[in-house]
């Protein structure tokens, strides 16, 4: 059984830049002895769901067979039908699930289950934990999923007192960096990344399924005009939110001339503005845009908007390459920035999710426990 719930969850992960906003979904079918008999997953949103695709490729033999499924199936007519009246329908005998859904518009699909005669249980799995937490805490907080990915050298340098910091990290980490730009709905930077490094901040050479947002936070409005993030990427965004960038802008400030004249110029470049909020809390921008439809956003910045970062506790994970290479250099630039804590035992610490090698550097997945503890059980 457990088996077959990995099974499920690595089919899910397949959907991850596709299946966004909604959760990424795999479904396995498998006979009474365990045998596989088809799987699936959620490809895109607004297509069919993990069940649906499992049972398209099942079809007869689905019949009087048990569906493993990482999250609990809907229970709605949303742009498909409900999952638990095709598993119903397709005549399964069975379904396990591995999280229950917290969507109040598509929950109830277990209990629905049950009523046309299915036997249908939650038996939690790790693995699908892991999938199901960027929607669920988008569904329970109103918040996009924030990972941060940096590049520093074993001592924690992300930069050179200078700025250089291009390239720590080896050609095969970078280019991960770009698949997974092409799967987010948002890049967020910092206006010192900007304007240290001028970067495009746009997925290249790489396939890409969906066309970020290009976010910079940036208080006092200083992106130069000519920078390379207000350009309209070459590749033709099918996104039109991603022809240029995205300006989270502290309004508060809003008498100062200068400044307006700024955010105006801006504005006029094509920048949309999106107002920080008090005190240039960054929380109530990222929940206006989780609200136009940014699910996840990939923080790609210096050391001073991840440490703001973590004091509004927005931050759920970190992918840290670490570059075989010694600093050295007290005043280097670091991956975190602008806390100063005087009490070790109160800091957060990360759960280390994984390690690996990417060519000769080494790749670290860390994730922070944030406003969402634990998925749901029903
Ligand atoms: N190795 C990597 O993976 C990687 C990735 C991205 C960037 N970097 C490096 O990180 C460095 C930039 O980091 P950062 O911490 O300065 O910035 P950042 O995190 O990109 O941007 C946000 C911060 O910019 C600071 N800032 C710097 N100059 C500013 C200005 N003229 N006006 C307003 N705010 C300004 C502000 O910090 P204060 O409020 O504290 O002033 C703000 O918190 C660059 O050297 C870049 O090369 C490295």
């Amino acid at each position: 059984m457990r088996e077959l719930l990995a099974r499920a969850a690595r089919m899910a992960s397949r959907g991850h830049g596709g299946a966004e906003p909604n959760p990424m979904v795999g479904c396995v079918i498998a006979d009474h002895d365990g045998r596989v008999i088809a799987d699936g997953y959620h490809r895109r949103c607004g297509g069919p769901h993990a069940e649906v695709d499992a049972l398209t490729a099942a079809g007869a033999r689905a019949r009087g067979a048990i569906a493993l499924v990482t999250l609990e199936p809907c229970n709605h007519h949303g742009r498909t039908g409900p999952c638990s009246e095709a598993l119903a329908d397709a005549g399964v005998a069975e379904v396990i699930y591995a999280v229950g859904d917290p969507n109040p518009l598509a929950k109830g699909g277990a209990e629905r289950l049950r009523e046309r005669g299915i036997r249908a249980f939650h038996v939690p799995h790790a693995a699908a934990d892991e999938l199901a937490l960027p929607f669920l805490k988008r569904v329970r907080t109103g918040l996009p999923w924030i990972s941060a990915k940096w590049a520093q050298s074993i001592d924690g340098a992300v930069a050179l007192a200078n700025g250089d910091s291009q390239w720590l990290s080896g050609a095969r980490s970078r280019r991960m960096v770009h698949r997974e730009r092409g799967r987010v709905d948002a890049i967020l930077t910092g206006i010192g990344t900007v304007l240290e490094d001028d970067p495009r901040l746009t997925a290249r050479d790489v396939r890409v399924v969906r066309t970020p947002r290009r976010i910079v936070f940036d208080p006092d409005a200083r992106t130069p005009l000519d920078a390379n993030v207000l350009q309209t990427p070459t590749d033709g965004a099918q996104n039109p939110a991603a022809h240029t960038a995205t300006i989270l802008v502290d309004l508060s400030s809003s008498t100062d001339t200068a400044f307006l004249r700024r955010v105006e110029a801006l504005t006029a470049r094509g920048a949309t503005i999106v107002p920080l909020g008090r005190g240039g809390a960054i929380e109530p921008a990222l929940r206006a845009l989780a609200r136009e439809g940014v699910a996840t956003v990939l923080v790609e910045s210096g050391g001073g908007l991840v440490g703001r970062l973590l004091r509004e506790k927005l931050l759920d994970e970190a992918w840290v390459f670490v570059a075989p290479l010694l600093v050295a250099d007290d005043v280097a630039r670091r991956s975190a920035r602008g806390l100063a804590p005087e009490v070790l035992a109160e800091i957060p610490r990360a759960r280390l999710l994984s390690v690996r090698r990417r060519g000769a550097d080494a790749l670290l997945h860390y994730r922070w426990a944030s406003a969402l503890t634990t998925p749901t059980s029903s």
